[in-house]
Order: C-alpha cells, then sequence, then structure tokens
C-alpha cells in the first residue's frame, strides 16, 4: 500500500475504522497475517524520522505514523508551547517515506478534560528516573502514558501482527517501552531502528548543527569514548570507564553528564565486579554530555 496520499484521521473511531478496513482488505486479497506497523512521532518531521519510516516500509503491508505532541511528556510548559507544529508538511512528508495511515488527534481527544486528565497514568519506574530522567521530572511517565494509549487505540484487529518502531538513538526511551509492553503483557513487538552516524562516527541528530567545526571535534570525544568501551567488550577485556569518561572530558568546556554502563533490559549499572570481568552478556553504554552550545547523547550496545 503505497503511491497513495496517505489517509488522514483524527479520532479513535475514524482511525479504528480505516485499520478494520485495510487489515479485511488484506486478508481478502490472500494475506494470512497482515503486519501492521506504528511510527509514533510528534510530528515536525525530518530526515531522522525516515529511518524509521523506511524500516516499517520494508517490513510490513500497513504503515501508520501517529503525529501527536504529548504534553505529559514535556517538564517546562514553554517548550511543549514552542514545539514546532506544521500537520500539512507532516502530512506530505509522511506520504513520501511510504505511510499509509496519518493518526493525529486533538489534545482534547487524546486526554479529554487536559489538563485536569488524564487521571490514571503509567508510572515507567526507577527506569524513567535514572539518566534522562533524573533531569527531566516526568518525562518518561509522559513517554508512557501516550505509547500505552497509542497502542490501544491503533492495534490492529487479528490475525493482523502489531509492531511498533522506535531509534536506538534514545536508547532510554526504546527500554523502557519495551518494558512496557513486557511488563503489562501488550502485544505489540518492539522494532529498534539503528542509530544513524556521520562517517566521523558522530551521532546524527538535529543540534549538531549548532556546533561549529571546533565543537564538532569535542563531541567526538562521546563516540570514540563508546567505540573504546566497545573494543574492550570484544577483545573480553576489563571495561574502563574511568578512562573513557577521561577521553570526553579531554577537553575542558565540555561538561559530561553521565557514561554508565547499564543492563540493556532493566538500565540497572552494572558493578564493579562485572565491570571488571569479560561481559557475559550484551550491555549499553549511555553517554550524555554538554558540548557547548548544546547537550548531546549517544549509546552503543557492548557485545562480548
Ligand atoms: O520519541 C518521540 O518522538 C516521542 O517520545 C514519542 C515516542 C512519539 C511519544 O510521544
Amino acid at each position: 500500500m503505497t503511491d497513495q496520499q496517505a489517509l488522514l484521521a483524527t479520532t479513535t473511531s475514524a482511525v479504528r475504522a480505516i485499520i478494520d478496513e485495510k487489515v479485511a482488505e488484506l486478508v481478502a486479497a490472500g494475506t494470512a497475517r497482515p503486519k501492521v506497523g506504528l511510527v509514533p512521532t510528534m510530528g515536525a518531521l525530518h530526515d531522522g524520522h525516515g529511518a524509521l519510516f523506511e524500516q516499517a516500509r520494508a517490513e510490513n503491508d500497513l504503515v501508520i505514523a501517529s503525529i501527536f505532541v504529548n504534553p505529559l511528556q514535556f517538564d517546562q510548559p514553554e517548550d511543549y508551547e514552542h514545539y514546532p507544529r506544521d500537520l500539512e508538511a507532516d502530512l506530505e512528508l509522511v506520504t513520501e517515506y511510504g505511510g499509509d495511515i496519518v493518526f493525529a488527534p486533538s489534545t482534547q481527544h487524546m486526554y479529554p478534560g487536559f489538563p485536569d486528565a488524564p487521571h490514571i497514568r503509567v508510572s515507567a519506574g526507577q527506569m524513567g528516573q535514572m539518566f534522562e530522567g533524573a533531569s527531566r521530572p516526568g518525562h518518561f511517565d509522559g513517554v508512557c502514558t501516550v505509547v500505552a494509549k497509542l497502542w490501544n487505540i491503533l492495534m490492529p484487529p487479528p490475525p493482523a501482527v502489531f509492531r511498533s518502531y522506535f531509534g536506538r538513538k534514545d536508547a532510554q526511551q526504546l527500554a523502557i517501552v519495551t518494558r512496557m509492553a513486557k511488563d503489562l503483557n501488550i502485544d505489540v513487538k518492539i522494532r529498534p531502528v539503528e542509530l544513524v552516524r556521520a562517517p566521523s562516527g558522530l551521532a546524527l541528530s538535529s543540534r549538531n548543527v549548532r556546533l561549529d567545526d571546533h565543537g564538532m571535534e569535542k563531541a567526538l570525544g562521546l563516540s570514540k569514548a563508546l567505540h573504546f568501551l566497545s573494543d574492550q567488550a570484544t577483545r573480553g577485556e576489563p571495561l574502563d570507564i574511568s578512562a573513557a569518561r577521561d577521553m570526553i572530558r579531554a577537553h575542558e568546556d565540555v561538561d559530561l553528564d553521565y557514561l554508565e554502563i547499564v543492563d540493556p533490559d532493566t538500565l540497572t549499572p552494572l558493578t564493579e565486579e562485572q565491570l571488571a570481568a569479560p561481559l557475559e552478556r550484551e550491555a549499553l553504554a549511555l553517554v550524555a554530555a554538554w558540548v557547548p552550545p548544546v547537550r548531546l547523547i549517544d549509546n552503543m550496545l557492548l557485545s562480548p
């Protein structure tokens, strides 16, 4: 299902009717288990989203995009107010990226009675309070609440299978939504989409444009430190996290927020003993640092 303008729905009943109809058409045309992929977004689409859609398009019969600026995940009201919104441009991009359906509800449709609602929200627990969550209280609870609602609204009827796409760039978000699906028995398969790096190693981010040449060079400390740890892991050596931290701090105006190696399923930091022994299973290195004038995050899976 491509080459057509993506269909826009702004209400739950309208989007469900479209999904039901498309799934029935696929079944009638002989697809025993239609595959439906969801790319949840907050709009303001750019090429960074392209990779999510590309993978979703390649792996599914039907691709849904949700566009909703979720007030629950902003800790600063002014960030929420100033968040860019351009539904027309986003619709065109979803069509260009091969999406079939766009679900773009209003705030009142998603949260009737907002800001006094929703009364019941999902808690990301401990996993939402560390790392990025430490400086953004409530952010991951807001992400979990909206993602759970989107899954409930957009989950296709049987015999279709449902997949939801998240970038590895936001490793903590990916770990948390994966855990939520598991802990709450939600029948959705999480599909991670690889992080894209520049040839220099720098993780692509819309913030990179604010770095001058000197800033770019300093920013490279993050990916160099991650590669250093990844090489140690592959060689079965102890993971020298202090040396990796020093690589990032090599430039004096770079302010390292955190560099930790964690369990990818729970985000619990590895103990000193685990770091000193060869890795037994995959681990995740997470880093965030201020490289003036921007705050950058990056991460890498470390394989034994
Ligand atoms: O990653 C995002 O853009 C948002 O956190 C998400 C997953 C769309 C939820 O609002």
